[in-house]
């Protein structure tokens, strides 16, 4: 049974956030989520100059999951560290990458470092509307 708080996978993600390796966009992301079986999993972005090489936190994090042998996401926190205006809100590969691994009604918390009280929950269906699953 999932177990954090929101507050709790924020600060996760505000922690790896501070080891994203993102020398051309400088926009630090770090992604926290917690399994159906209560553990934690977390990962940051890692750009390459070849720049369609670049994983978002949110993949690292998941992939990091599923390399120890789990494949359910209750809940997942993206915080930002930037001097950028824009949220993290996951990319369209992220969501169905995702999509794979979480139910329609997971929640997932965005925000930037500066502004983690501020935090916005939205589901993963309303980011996925009619997703595609086998
Ligand atoms: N990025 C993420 O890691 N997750 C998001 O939710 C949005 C974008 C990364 C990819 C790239 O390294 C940088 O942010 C700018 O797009």
């Amino acid at each position: 049974m999932p177990s954090k708080s929101p507050h709790e996978l924020l600060e996760a993600a505000t922690a790896v956030a501070a080891n994203a390796y993102a020398p051309y966009s400088h926009f630090c992301v770090g992604a926290a989520l917690e399994t159906t079986d209560g553990m934690i999993f977390s990962g940051c972005n890692v750009e390459n100059a070849s720049y369609g090489l670049t994983i978002c936190a949110e993949r690292n994090a998941i992939f990091a999951m599923v390399a120890a042998g789990q494949t359910g996401i209750a809940q997942l926190a993206i915080v930002v560290d930037s001097e950028s205006a824009a949220w993290p809100y996951p990319c369209g590969a992220c969501r169905q990458v995702i999509n794979q691994f979480a139910e329609p009604d997971c929640p997932i918390y965005v925000a930037p470092s500066r502004q983690l009280d501020a935090f916005e929950t939205m589901t993963l269906g309303e980011l996925l509307p009619k997703s595609f699953k086998f």
